[in-house]
């Protein structure tokens, strides 16, 4: 798992501006344990980390997300209980496990 500070890097499409105070919590994604602080979307903690959320289903172009507000579907992911959501409108939550690739 990254730490706290690693949100302030700059190694991620998303850099915070300043340090969050929540509660800090760890996610999966695609196997990968990444920080989090609880009230992030789940769009926010992947691209604090790295650069795309997924790939495209038509020809696997790199992804972030289109319009971060839950109109566009370009940030479905799946979870590894069941069921799809849309990474930008879904709070994370402490050991939820995401996959960004999956049957729609
Ligand atoms: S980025 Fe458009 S619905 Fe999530």
């Amino acid at each position: 798992m990254t730490s706290a500070g690693d949100d302030l890097a700059g190694n991620g499409q998303l850099m915070r501006v300043a340090q969050r105070t929540g509660k800090r919590i760890s996610i999966t994604i695609d196997g990968r344990e990444i920080g989090a602080t609880a009230g992030d979307s789940v769009l926010a903690a992947v691209l604090t980390h790295g650069r795309q959320l997924r790939e495209l289903e038509f020809g696997g172009s790199p992804r972030a997300g289109f319009c971060l507000m839950g109109a566009c579907q370009d940030c479905w992911v799946w979870l590894e209980t069941g069921g799809r959501i849309r990474a930008c409108t879904t709070l994370v939550a402490d050991g939820m496990a995401i996959r960004t690739s999956g049957s729609p």
